[in-house]
């Protein structure tokens, strides 16, 4: 079966009003990485570090799913073979355009994390330093965020997935943080077509066979329509 295999980063959420990180004034202009997305900075100042999450989910639930999101549901209800969606994105703009089975690499703002006993459950829309896991009681409460020096989530079925991809796209993604930024390299050497959509080349962006520059609601769009107009390609084909 032909597989599509979709990494997503900020830039798709741009044209939602999500602020990216690396844009010139991005979340990593604003607030220090060390601070508010390391296990050490919440140790320090909690407070700050549950209060910047509650800012992104309040963010996030006033945003609506732009038409990158959309197109790349509708890529997932109609391509006939496999779309799977890696997203590096908190938000749930992806699930609230029509998608499913998404996988968040980083975590999710709408989910808390128990540091005590691993328990995940639906995050308040405000969480609180040292609120209580509703499982073992004890106020161990984390946004359920994948923080730098953590591992991300569900790496095993991602490179399962590389591996088995006829086509990988990065869409919106800057290409400056691993294991994702690497993806492309696996997705290369198993034998898949690469292609990045993105406002502009990556820092990755020399190891894609094809490029789509613009706005993602436009390229996005485009390249999902193209995709379902052609006929499913086979994998072997691409090589
Ligand atoms: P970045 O902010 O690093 O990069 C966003 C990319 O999207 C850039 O290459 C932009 O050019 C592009 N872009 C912006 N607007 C766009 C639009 N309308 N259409 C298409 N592309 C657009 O965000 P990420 O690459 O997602 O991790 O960042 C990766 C990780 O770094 C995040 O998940 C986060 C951050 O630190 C953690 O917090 C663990």
């Amino acid at each position: 079966m032909s597989k599509i295999v979709i990494l997503t980063g900020a830039g798709i959420s741009a044209e939602s009003g999500i602020e990216t990180f690396r844009a010139e004034d991005g979340l990593w202009a604003q607030h220090r990485v060390e601070d508010v997305a390391t296990s050490e900075g919440f140790a320090r100042d909690p407070a700050m570090v549950v209060n910047f999450y509650n800012a992104r989910r309040k963010q996030a639930a006033n945003a609506t799913p732009n038409a990158a999101h959309k197109a790349l549901a509708k890529l997932q209800q109609l391509y006939a073979g496999q779309v799977v969606i890696i997203t590096q994105n908190v938000d749930d703009l992806h699930e609230r355009g029509g998608s499913r089975d998404v996988l968040h690499m980083h975590g999710a703002l709408n989910s808390a994390l128990c540091v005590a006993c691993e328990h995940r459950w639906p995050a308040a829309m405000t969480m609180a330093p040292g609120d209580a896991c509703p499982k073992c009681s004890a106020p161990a409460a984390r946004p359920d965020i994948v923080w730098f020096g953590e591992m991300p989530y569900d790496i095993d079925a991602i490179f399962d997935h590389l591996a088995q991809a006829s086509i990988f796209a990065a869409i919106g993604t800057s290409g400056n943080v691993y294991p994702a930024a690497g993806f492309v390299a696996e997705a290369h050497r198993t034998g898949a077509h690469t292609v990045e959509l993105n406002l502009e080349r990556s820092a990755v962006g020399g190891q894609f066979a094809e490029h789509r520059t613009g706005p993602a609601t436009r390229v996005v769009s485009e390249w999902v329509e193209e995709l379902l107009a052609k006929p499913v390609q086979p994998r072997d084909s691409f090589k």
